[in-house]
Parts: C-alpha cells; sequence; structure tokens
C-alpha cells in the first residue's frame, strides 16, 4: 500500500488589461513586456494533485477524460510536476484530476487559472512552501499569465530581464478596490486553433511589426497602471483597448497572418464604441480568441450585457468581478 500525497487547489482565470505576448529569447518563460490584469471571480480551475509510488508516469484527467501522455497538457503538467520533485527532493509520479468551469484553451485563460492551480497544489502536496510568491514563480515557468492568477485582485508582472531565472508577479491593488463588473461575450464555442504559446513565436518570429509592439507595450503598460490606481475608467479603456489592438496588430502582421477575430468580434467592438458614445462606460480587450471582454460598472452591467447578447454572433455571455488569489481547498492539508 503505497502513501499517496495529495492537495485540492482553486484559481481564477485573469484577464489582462495590460498584455502580455511574447517571450524573451533567453529559454527561461520570460515575457517579454510587461503585464497588468485583474483575476476574475466567476470562473475557476479546480485541480487534485495526488503524488503516489506506484504511478510510474504523471497522469492527466481533465474535465473527466485521461489525456495521453504525449498530449500537450499532460507534458506540460508533467514540466511543473519535474519542477516540484526537484526542489522537493520527491519522487512519485503524480496524478492529477482537473476541470475547470469555463471554456478549456478557448482564449478564456484557461492556462492562467490551470496552472495557478496546479503549482499550489502541487507545492502543498509536496510539502513545498506555498507562499503566493512561489506559486507565481512556478506557474509562471509553464504559462506566464498563470503567474498573475496566484494573486487576486488587480496584479502585476514585470517583463524579464537578462539573468532572470525567478520571475514573480506582485500584487497591485486588492480585488476591492475597484469594483469593475465584466462582461465577456462568447463568440465561439471550442477550442482555438492556435495556442497562445504558439501564436506568440509565431508572430515574434515573422511579425514585422512584433519589435514596435514591444517598443509600445512598457508605456501602454504604465498608462493602465496609473488608471487602474486612479480608478479613472476613461483612461484605463483608452490604454486597455490600446493595449489589446497593439498586440493584435502584431499577429495580425506576422507571416502567415495571424487573425483570432471573427466577424463577431468586430461587431462587438462596434457595439461597444455604440455604447460609449451613448454615455454607458464601457470599454474592451481581448486576449488570443475570438471573444471580447468588457469592462463597465456594476450599474450598467445588465445594459451592458443585453446590448452585447443582441449583437449578431453572440452566443452568450458570461459576466465576473474581480476576485481572489490561488487557494488550497478546505480540508487539503497538503501531507
Ligand atoms: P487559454 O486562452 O485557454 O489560456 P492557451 O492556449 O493559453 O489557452 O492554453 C490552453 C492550454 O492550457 C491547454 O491546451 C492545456 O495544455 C492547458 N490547460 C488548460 N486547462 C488545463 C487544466 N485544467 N489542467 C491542465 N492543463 C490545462
Ligand atoms: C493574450 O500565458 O497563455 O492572454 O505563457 O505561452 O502559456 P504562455 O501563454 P499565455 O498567454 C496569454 C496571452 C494573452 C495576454 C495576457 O494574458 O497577458
Ligand atoms: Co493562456
Amino acid at each position: 500500500m503505497s502513501v499517496v500525497s495529495r492537495a485540492t487547489a482553486i484559481a481564477h482565470p485573469n484577464i489582462a488589461l495590460a498584455k502580455y505576448w511574447g517571450k524573451r529569447a533567453d529559454g527561461h518563460n520570460l515575457p517579454a513586456v510587461p503585464s497588468l490584469s485583474v483575476t476574475l471571480a466567476g470562473m475557476a480551475t479546480t485541480t487534485e494533485v495526488a503524488f503516489d509510488a506506484s504511478l510510474d508516469r504523471d497522469e492527466l484527467h481533465l474535465g473527466g477524460a485521461a489525456l495521453p501522455p504525449d498530449a500537450e497538457a499532460t507534458r506540460r503538467v508533467a514540466g511543473l510536476l519535474d519542477r516540484v520533485r526537484a526542489a522537493s527532493g520527491r519522487r512519485e509520479r503524480a496524478r492529477v484530476v482537473s476541470r475547470n468551469d469555463f471554456p478549456t484553451a478557448a482564449g478564456l485563460a484557461s492556462s492562467a487559472s490551470a496552472f495557478a492551480a496546479l503549482a499550489l497544489a502541487a507545492s502543498a502536496a509536496a510539502g513545498l512552501p506555498t507562499a503566493p510568491a512561489l506559486v507565481s514563480d512556478l506557474a509562471r515557468k509553464t504559462s506566464v499569465s498563470a503567474a498573475r492568477s496566484a494573486f487576486g485582485g488587480f496584479v502585476e508582472l514585470r517583463a524579464g530581464r537578462p539573468g532572470d531565472e525567478a520571475l514573480a508577479a506582485t500584487p497591485l491593488a486588492p480585488e476591492d478596490h475597484w469594483p469593475l463588473a465584466v462582461v465577456i461575450a462568447v463568440t465561439r464555442e471550442g477550442p482555438k486553433d492556435v495556442g497562445s504559446s504558439d501564436g506568440m513565436r509565431h508572430t515574434a518570429m515573422t511579425s514585422p511589426y512584433f519589435p514596435a509592439w514591444v517598443d509600445a507595450a512598457p508605456s501602454l503598460f504604465d498608462a493602465v497602471r496609473a488608471a487602474v490606481l486612479a480608478r479613472d475608467l476613461a483612461a484605463l479603456g483608452a490604454a486597455a483597448e490600446a493595449s489589446a489592438l497593439c498586440m493584435h496588430a502584431s499577429s495580425i502582421a506576422a507571416s502567415p497572418g495571424l487573425l483570432y477575430w471573427t466577424g463577431a468580434t468586430v461587431e462587438v467592438i462596434a457595439a461597444v464604441r455604440r455604447l460609449r458614445a451613448q454615455g454607458t462606460p464601457a470599454f474592451f480587450t481581448i486576449d488570443a480568441g475570438p471573444h471580447v471582454k468588457v469592462f463597465t460598472t456594476p450599474e450598467a452591467q445588465a445594459a451592458v450585457g443585453a446590448a452585447l447578447l443582441a449583437v449578431p454572433g453572440v452566443l452568450r455571455t458570461i459576466t465576473a468581478v474581480p476576485g481572489g488569489g490561488a487557494r488550497l481547498a478546505p480540508s487539503s492539508g497538503g501531507a
């Protein structure tokens, strides 16, 4: 009978207001640009990790299905577990049972909540310290955006620098700093064709606009950061929309061009601009997928939701508010 050490963690996805897109070339999964996000309550990944000496390889069960050993997700999970084994001196393989309560690999930041939850659960199960900065660094080594989901509220992650190996996100302001509301216009079901890691690698390698994006991103980040601290929705909207559009412009100019948008994506952008022209506070951001995330005030959330649902091609909306960082599930002792 083998001894099993297990822990369960829950983490939320986050949406970047100042985008990360592109890695430094030095191979440590370091972002080329600074980013700033809001962690969202209302969507979550729950992940249980059980180190078990009777296993001969790491297993990933995602959404009720056992993934093959050579699946991309299984390999990413095993890579994170290898780091945990190296740091803790443990040698057992682990069974990882995870579920996302929102679409996976669709541009809704499943890699962020997934690897933040996995980093916390695996660290706890292996008996490693679980301070959020350590969880953030461990998660970042597998998916950069996951570094930010270790923390709740408004979270920043600086760009990598030469010689960095450790790099964790830092909390900028707690979730109750600013009661923003988010309406996500879902424009397609199912996973995207090009994952974020591949999309940004292709952009960095082939887009003549990628260097311009890397040049522009820090001042867009500064503007986003100042607007968040000042709780200035109009200034935040201008900077966040510019960050998203500059990021997408760099991908659209890649060779061949990488366009994450559909017609419905553009229709939602137009609808947000119409809402704003009519005096409703709202701005959009778009990640590596066709959905549009619209930020507004709690008072205007219902009107914004109704307006987005009326846009042709919008299948449904998901509403969310700022939420907390990754946490261990109750009774998840980690031993
Ligand atoms: P997204 O926009 O959803 O973050 P990405 O392309 O960045 O899309 O990442 C999706 C990948 O993250 C999946 O293909 C899979 O490898 C991994 N992933 C997502 N959810 C989980 C999970 N719960 N457990 C393990 N890996 C996951
Ligand atoms: C457009 O963190 O998913 O959502 O680091 O390769 O795992 P990897 O990519 P990922 O990229 C997220 C890109 C983005 C913008 C953002 O979240 O900052
Ligand atoms: Co992702």
